[in-house]
């Protein structure tokens, strides 16, 4: 298996809020799972992230559950410690904790700066802090990988969504920056994709109302459908893994080919 005798860590790898639906951290874990990976899913979600651990056990995987929150130093440090402690080594981080929390649909002139701050916190500092306590054990364990599932929103911006684009600009390059550094013991890349279906974007919709925003989304997408979280998945798995080996420091946009696609028509 592609992940075999591999220690692998996730960040924001609860299950969705409402009922365990899909996520793009828990589809990652379970998908390093299922290569032999032993998955640590960090996450501030206490219960959704033993199910995410429950649901790798279920399928004879092996994980462990760690509640951290990316924001805090000494939470992200005793993560990896605990890591380290229960499995020796690290071979995989998958970063992919982020917060949507505060009144942060708004220009830069009128956002809250409590709300930027709590976002560039967590979105990208935490990031940061897991990368940088995170290292030292991969190095140790004899190298590995580093996949930061960034956004679309890197390239592309909404109008009045100010500072979650300005993070995931950033973890491009702070992506770029780490695969120049650790090269050639780490290889970083990262995955920027467009809009993916998980539950905790649903908010209180109905299924109806579900059904047509998700279609009036597909719509504008050249594949005329959203993207699944375990579309996202295989391809962290595939920068994870060794079948990417010469891919190092590269922002993969995963969007179905909506950002290379113009809206004018002849
Ligand atoms: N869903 C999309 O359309 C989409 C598109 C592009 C990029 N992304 C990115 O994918 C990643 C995963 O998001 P998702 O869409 O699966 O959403 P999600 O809300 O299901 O996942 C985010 C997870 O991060 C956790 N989290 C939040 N704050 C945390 C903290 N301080 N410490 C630890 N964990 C924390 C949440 O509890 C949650 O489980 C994010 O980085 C997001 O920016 C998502």
């Amino acid at each position: 298996m592609k992940m075999d005798n591999k220690i692998a860590l996730v960040t924001g790898a609860a299950l969705g809020y409402k009922n365990g639906g899909p996520s793009i951290g828990s589809a990652t874990a379970f998908k390093l799972a299922s290569e032999g990976a032993k998955v640590v899913v960090v996450d501030i979600l206490e219960e959704m992230g033993r199910r995410t651990v429950d649901k790798i056990r279920e399928k004879g995987g092996e994980g462990l559950f760690v509640r951290a929150d990316v924001s805090k130093t000494d939470e992200v440090r005793k993560a990896v410690e605990v890591t380290k402690q229960n499995f020796g080594k690290l071979h995989c981080l998958v970063n992919c904790a982020a917060s949507y929390e505060g009144d942060i649909f708004r220009n830069v002139v009128d956002i809250p700066e409590t709300d930027w701050n709590h976002i560039i916190d967590v979105n990208l500092n935490g990031y940061f802090r897991f990368t940088k306590y995170a290292i030292p054990l991969i190095l140790e364990s004899g190298g590995g990988t580093i996949v930061n599932i960034s956004s679309g929103a890197a390239f592309n911006v909404l109008k009045n969504f100010c500072v979650y684009p300005v993070t995931k600009a950033a973890i491009n390059s702070l992506t770029r920056t780490i695969a120049i550094d650790f090269a050639p013991q780490i290889r970083c890349n990262a995955i920027c994709p467009g809009f993916v279906r998980i539950a905790n974007s649903e908010g209180n919709r109905t299924q109806d109302e579900i059904k047509k925003w998700i279609a009036n989304i597909a719509k504008t997408y050249p594949l005329k459908r959203v993207c699944t979280v375990e579309e996202i998945a295989n391809v962290a798995l595939f920068l994870a893994c060794d079948d990417s080996s010469y891919i190092n420091g590269q922002c993969i946009i995963v969007d179905g080919g909506r950002y290379i696609s113009d809206t004018h028509e002849f």
